[in-house]
């Protein structure tokens, strides 16, 4: 990473060549409804004090505050800017997070929501339109909730399968994430809402969370998570972008010239307001490095936006054009979209609309890996199904964390946490429909019982008695900790491997917040991935284990054959001491632990691309997932020059109706090959359609440091249309025209 004088002379160097092709193009910049919004922004700082200033550059939590400076009606969330009615500044409450409207140690007593299927469950399905309306969905609870801000998306990459909150993002690849999390930001948005997009950037793992420093070089960073972002950013406009906890280049995200000042608001042009996340202020500096809004004052060790402000103010490290800067940027977010015009209020909710909805995710994203002599759809002459083990009679899993939801109908089962970092957020929590009561209605008249799988001898017993044997694996996960390994919870793998022993028709079923290994594998007759499957979720699996629902979902992120295959075998940080005892340690913020460093070996390869570049066989790919019909491609046509674009045929030759996702990946000389569009198609048997590509130039680009932009050399590139990232049904190879982007 440059320094921050390297950065301003690259970035003079640039401003002052003449020499810009005329290929040069911008990638679309982000528009709010400008005018009136700034306007109105520049009025209302005009008629502010200091301490009305102050006043919007801070938030807290809203149970951290004493009761007699929260509104009655308040509603209690993650976070709280009181409003000014004088001045026309509406109040900002905020919520967690992308899977839906959290409730966080039931911070309001007894409030359930609609729980979405996890984030990766969600990017499994590739299907931006239904991130979207899940986002409209969650958005809309909110504001019936009281809230109007949404902390969500979360779209940092999975780099490590053992990374705590990979569950909550959308996968490996930045293109996929970063168009899916845009489409949830509009969603959400839809509702006059402020979307959040985080945590910007790098945030990949949660050991050391606020101590990691990633060393990662300028172009591996903006081919990679930064790609996602600034997709993201383009397609959804959140009205916010969150800052992460870590340190890139040894400076903290929250105070980081490059990301806030240069990346986000120069190159992408980003209109919005910064806001911290909670505990991740380290300076009152941070506001010249364009964080706009400390978050969550007590959680960081100073109140560095407000005390330490004013002081900095007094003797001139900080002018006040810089809070005034911070000011009218939330103002003329809030205005923009149009906050002012709807003030929190709570209305009903449709949970049985909203449920269907969650139903759907969990049907698109679950994904059907192995189907051996097609055992599913279950066959009507499977009469005796045992289902084993994961509480399936009492409902599914969820993840960890500030993104928690307690489900319509609350959880049902919640094993508390009690040791190490996962004990602050420590719910491994079920709820939902329970499995085991969908899978007997969706397969009536069948004789459907249920052993837990804690004594294996039962269980085996169980299955040997049985036609069919559905057994469940779960591993659990969440923010603040992350997995040692890529096992299955408890003795989840050998339960599964004892069940497979004692009955040939063995389905495994996996609630997973990450890839696991599943030394099994080649024993049970079919696997399914319902990831986290959200409170609809065993409806969904009933739905596909009985042939109503035919599986779509594909991998957004590789599952490895081993550890030895991550490019970084010793998660980084996980050999250093425990934190301390201080529960700012435990939550994993603002440490004061010294900084470690977390460096990625994959560059910008990471997932799929950097199995290619190692020529590792994974155990399964990104982008894989069976179906239960069959799909032929055809008539690939491929053009080049300025803009490539793909042209071939679907066509469904199976039985049944079925949804594909075909996909497009490019490979330039001597790189990795990326995903560079895909396209989900419903056909009937024998209905065949026609879809046409074009790929985003910096999809075919690499990021020129020195120069400052996106170049795509000419020549030729390899194009495939592929089943999965190692896949390819046909390829071709087409000549491309150079020409350069603006970052
Ligand atoms: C998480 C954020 C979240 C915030 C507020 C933090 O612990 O990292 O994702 O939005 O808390 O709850």
């Amino acid at each position: 990473m440059k320094t921050r004088v390297q950065f301003w002379l690259a970035a003079a160097a640039v401003l002052t060549s003449a020499a810009i092709p005329p290929t040069v193009l911008h990638a679309r910049a982000p528009t709010h409804e400008d005018g009136a919004a700034d306007g109105r922004a520049r009025a209302a700082l005009a008629r502010m004090s200091l301490t009305d200033k102050i006043a919007l550059i801070n938030g807290e939590m809203p149970l951290m505050l004493p009761k007699a400076q929260r509104p009655e009606d308040l509603a209690i969330g993650a976070g709280y800017v009181p409003g000014n009615e004088a001045l026309g500044v509406p109040p900002q409450v905020s919520t967690d997070a992308s899977l839906g409207v959290s409730n966080l140690m039931d911070m309001r007593k007894g409030d359930v929501a609609t729980a979405l299927p996890s984030g990766l469950a969600l990017a499994a399905t590739w299907n931006p339109d239904l991130l979207y309306q899940g986002g409209r969905m969650i958005g809309s609870e909110a504001r019936a909730k009281g809230f109007n801000v949404m902390l969500a998306g979360g779209v940092n990459l999975v780099r490590d399968p053992r990374a705590g909150r990979n569950f909550e993002y959308l996968g490996e690849d930045p293109l996929l994430a970063g168009r899916l999390v845009g489409r949830e930001i509009a969603g959400i948005q839809s509702n006059r809402m402020i979307a959040t997009i985080k945590h910007f950037a790098l945030n990949d793992q949660e050991t050391g969370r606020s101590s990691g420093n990633v060393v990662i070089d300028e172009a591996a960073a903006r081919e990679s998570d930064l790609l996602a972002f600034q997709i993201g950013i383009e397609e959804g406009d959140p009205g916010s972008v969150m800052c992460a906890y870590n340190l890139i280049g040894g400076k903290f995200a929250c105070e980081n010239e490059f990301l806030l000042n240069q990346v986000l608001r120069r190159d992408w042009r980003f209109k919005g307001f910064v806001m911290s996340d909670w505990g991740a202020v380290h300076s009152t500096e941070s506001l010249l490095a364009g964080l706009d809004q400390q978050s969550a004052q007590k959680l960081d060790r100073k109140r560095w936006f407000s005390t330490e402000l004013e002081a900095a103010l007094k003797n001139g490290r900080v002018p006040m054009r810089a809070v005034d800067t911070a000011v009218l940027r939330i103002l003329r977010t809030l205005y923009a979209r149009d906050l002012d015009g709807l003030p929190p209020a709570k209305t009903p909710i449709d949970y049985a609309a909203n449920g269907k909805v969650a139903q759907a995710v969990a049907e698109q994203g679950t994904v059907l890996l192995r189907n051996e002599g097609g055992i599913l759809p279950i066959a009507s002459a499977v009469r005796r199904i045992v289902v084993i083990g994961g509480h399936a009679d009492i409902g599914v899993l969820s993840g960890a964390g500030s993104s928690q939801v307690v489900p319509v109908g609350g959880f049902k089962l919640v094993e508390p946490i009690t040791e190490g970092p996962a004990r602050m957020f420590g719910r491994r929590a079920f709820g939902g429909t329970p499995p085991l009561e969908a899978l007997r209605a969706a397969l009536p008249g069948r004789e459907i019982t249920y052993v837990d799988g804690r004594d294996p001898t039962v269980a085996v017993e169980a299955a040997r008695q049985a036609d069919a044997a559905i057994v469940f694996g779960e591993k659990f996960q969440g923010e603040a900790f992350d997995s040692p390994n890529l096992a299955l919870d408890g003795k989840g793998d050998a339960l599964i491997a004892a069940v497979a022993a004692a009955n040939p028709r063995t389905i495994a079923v996996l609630e997973i917040g990450n890839p696991v290994l599943m030394p099994w594998r080649d024993r049970v007759a079919a696997i399914l991935v319902g990831w986290y499957p959200g409170q609809r979720g065993g409806d969904a699996l009933a739905a596909i284990i009985a042939g109503t629902v035919n599986p779509s979902g594909r991998l957004p992120a590789t599952f490895p054959a081993g550890i030895e295959q991550l490019p970084n075998p010793v998660l980084p940080g996980s050999n250093l001491p425990p934190p301390s005892k201080d529960d700012r340690a435990i939550y994993g913020i603002n440490t004061n632990s010294p900084p470690f460093e977390i460096h990625y070996p994959e560059g910008s390869d990471a997932g799929y691309r950097w199995y290619d570049r190692k020529r590792f066989t994974p155990l399964y790919p990104f982008g894989y997932g069976l179906n239960y019909t069959r799909f032929g491609y055809d008539r690939l046509v491929v053009t080049g020059g300025n803009q490539l674009e793909a042209r071939f045929r679907v066509t469904n030759t199976g039985a049944r109706d079925g949804t594909d996702v075909a996909q497009i990946y490019i490979t330039l000389p001597g790189k990795a090959r990326r995903l560079a569009g895909w396209s989900r198609v419903a056909l009937k048997p024998g209905e065949s359609r026609t879809i046409t590509i074009a790929v985003d130039p910096r999809i075919l680009a690499n990021f020129d440091a020195a120069r400052q932009r996106w170049v795509v050399s000419p020549g030729e590139v390899r194009v495939e249309l592929s089943r999965a990232a190692t896949m390819p049904v046909i390829a071709a190879k087409v000549r491309i025209s150079g020409r350069q982007l603006r970052p």
